[in-house]
């Protein structure tokens, strides 16, 4: 499928609601999750402000439909991703890679030190795939307070603590290491 990803405009708000209600459909496959694709999701309004203010980037195919997008933010020297979806219709097409490398690209281009998410630990398209990407799944010890904060968050919405997980690309090759991971080769 042939398809490019591209800085968000202001006038692409508008398809993200449904983008992220169609994504969400994915978790009916999980009984204990499927409430996740009838819960509310940010609105419009909510998309034009991020993508005034933080990162926001947009697959598109080549008949000009949206098919997924990224959001992210800059805290410090890291670059938090909010949300990550891909309309159900186009999943499967590289899309939500493609998505993902954008926001490296961009961290790497700022020399950020890192990325960070929250995700689902036993989610196949969620922590495995993150790992296939390069990030760490990150321990109680190595949890900053704001990630901390992020999970408590998600807690009490209603989201399961013991299935949630914290995760971090490093983009700071230690100066003596010798193997670079795929996110710090050029
Ligand atoms: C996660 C998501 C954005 C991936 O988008 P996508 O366009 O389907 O992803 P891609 O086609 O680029 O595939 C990325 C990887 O995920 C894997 N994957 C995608 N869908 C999958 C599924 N249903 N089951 C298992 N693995 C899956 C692919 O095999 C691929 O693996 P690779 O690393 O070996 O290439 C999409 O599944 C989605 O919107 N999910 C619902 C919302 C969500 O979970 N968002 C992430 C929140 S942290």
């Amino acid at each position: 499928m042939n398809f490019i990803v591209r800085r968000a405009q202001y006038s692409d708000a508008a398809a993200l609601p449904d983008i992220e209600r169609s994504a969400a459909e994915l978790f009916r496959c999980d009984p204990s999750l499927a409430w996740l694709a009838d819960a509310a999701v940010p609105d419009a309004k909510h998309h034009q402000q991020v993508i005034k203010t933080d990162d926001v980037w947009v697959a598109q195919s080549a008949d000009g439909a949206l098919m997924g997008f990224v959001s992210a933010v800059q805290v410090d020297n890291e670059l938090h991703i909010q949300e990550l979806s891909v309309s159900q219709h186009f999943q499967g097409h590289g899309a939500g890679r493609k998505l993902l490398l954008a926001a490296i690209e961009c961290s790497r281009d700022r020399e950020l030190h890192g990325l960070t998410l929250t995700t689902f630990r036993d989610v196949p398209w969620n922590e495995a795939f993150y790992q296939r990407m390069g990030f760490e799944t990150l321990s109680p010890a190595q949890l900053s307070p704001r990630l901390t904060t992020v999970l408590n968050n998600e807690v009490a919405h209603g989201l399961p603590g013991g299935r949630r997980c914290a995760m971090r690309l490093n983009l700071r090759p230690a100066p003596s290491d010798p193997h670079p991971t795929p996110a710090q080769m050029p």
